[in-house]
């Protein structure tokens, strides 16, 4: 039987990954599911609530419980990477501090998506080394955002096997599902670029081309950037693009908001949280599908699926570029289509890269190399270097400032510096 381990398995998000193993209990043979946090109050909360739901479900596996990362990760067949280090605490910070200049403040782009890598790296590090140890044969599903930087750090400076993942890979055929009423099985595209950084293109159902109207319906659902804009591009950019093609209205409107996006899930988390802990409750609370992160468990058992049964599936993955986008370094990783079975994942060549976005992506990708070389070396030369190269702050005066404010905002989360 398959030993699965969800390491911040205390996340509201933990639910979704059981009701995604009961769908497939068929096909996998899941007799453990190891809950590992360090947060003791909330992994007795969810250990409580998965028993439960997992009775619900009718899925038959053993769910227990730890505080040890040795004892999580022994043996483990896959590790579900989920972590917050800092907690939402530090989003918060990651939100304001850039917004107080005028600069995109968001968790995973810009200057505080930067300080997120800064926080996790370090610790993911140490799980993918315990993981070379203790279950060298196992696989790591990241979904730890930042999720490109975490798994370009992995790769690069340890052995484990890690695939890194986002909700994002699914969006298109959501939309797609939403926009035209169609299952996702008939749904493909070209998916391009890198983790928030990302264009899908050549978008096909059943293997014919969309037409003109198709193409608008399905754009239309990804709310965050202007459908005129879409359509002049040609290709569906990641919501992400946002704070790329609309900063200075996305600036404006998030610092005149009540509350910052963090702020907002702090609050969502104390009726999700009751909720679980709720002795004589049962079912997921429905305030979690209000968290951008729903759908990840259906991408994350898709890929178990796939290593554990061999079963050939096309998934949008981060892996190492290794010539898939042939404009980036090999070791970049880069986010795209793969094909997925027992022997991992194969990206697949990128044919068509859409004229207007080469720069952007590259630019990106010169920031996160950089930015994870800072976060492994805790080089603060590199960090400003990481900065100058995004294209979201770049400027010097900025970049001045922020450094000091951003590592003593951080600094009981940053061993390294
Ligand atoms: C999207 C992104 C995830 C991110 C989530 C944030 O799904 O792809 O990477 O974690 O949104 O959702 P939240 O509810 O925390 O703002
Ligand atoms: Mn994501």
């Amino acid at each position: 039987g398959m030993k699965f381990t969800i390491v911040g398995a205390g996340s509201s998000y933990t639910p979704e990954l059981l009701d995604e193993m009961a769908m497939r209990k068929e096909q996998l043979p899941v007799k453990e599911v190891m809950l590992y946090d360090i947060d003791e109050k909330r992994l007795n909360i969810m250990e409580g609530f998965c028993k439960r739901f997992a009775e619900k479900l009718g899925l038959d596996v053993e769910i227990r419980a730890t505080t040890s990362l040795d004892k999580a990760l022994y043996g483990a067949d896959f590790v579900d990477t989920q972590i917050r280090v800092g907690g939402n605490r530090q989003r918060v910070k990651d939100e304001k501090i850039p917004l107080q200049y005028d600069l995109v403040g968001q968790e995973t782009t810009g200057a505080g998506g930067m300080m997120k890598a800064f926080r996790t790296i370090p610790v993911m590090l140490d799980v993918a080394r315990k993981m070379e140890e203790l279950s060298p044969e196992g696989w790591l599903i990241n979904y730890t955002n930042p999720t490109g930087l975490v798994t370009e750090a992995v790769t690069r400076y340890t052995k484990a096997n890690i695939a890194g993942f986002c909700s994002g890979g699914i969006f298109p055929k959501m939309w797609a599902k939403r926009a035209l009423g169609i299952p996702y099985e008939q749904v493909q595209y070209d998916y391009m670029g890198l983790n928030h950084m990302n264009f899908i293109s050549n978008i096909t159902i059943n293997g014919r081309p969309v037409t003109e109207a198709e193409f608008e319906k399905i754009a239309a659902q990804n709310d965050d950037v202007d459908l005129e804009l879409i359509k002049l591009l040609g290709v569906i950019p990641s919501p992400y693009l946002q704070w790329y093609y609309h900063t200075n209205e996305k600036v404006a409107k998030f610092k005149a908001a009540p509350k910052t996006r963090g702020e907002y899930v702090q609050d969502l988390e104390k009726d999700v949280y009751a909720a679980y802990a709720d002795e004589t409750n049962c079912d997921k609370p429905e305030a979690l599908a209000k968290r951008g992160g729903g759908g990840y468990s259906e991408v994350a058992m898709g890929f178990v699926n796939a290593v554990y049964n061999n079963v050939d599936t096309k998934m949008v993955v981060n892996v190492p570029n290794n010539g898939a986008i042939s404009f980036l370094p090999d070791s970049a990783v880069v986010e795209v289509g793969c094909l997925v079975n027992k022997t991992g994942m194969q990206a697949l060549h990128v044919t068509e890269v859409p004229s207007m976005c080469w720069g952007l992506v590259a630019a990106v990708k010169n920031y996160e190399q950089l930015a994870v070389e800072a976060a492994v070396e805790g080089d603060v030369r590199k960090m400003k270097l990481a900065l100058l190269a995004h294209p979201l702050v770049r400027q010097w005066e900025y970049v001045e400032k922020l450094v000091p404010e951003l590592l003593e905002a951080n600094k009981e989360y940053l061993p390294q510096f």
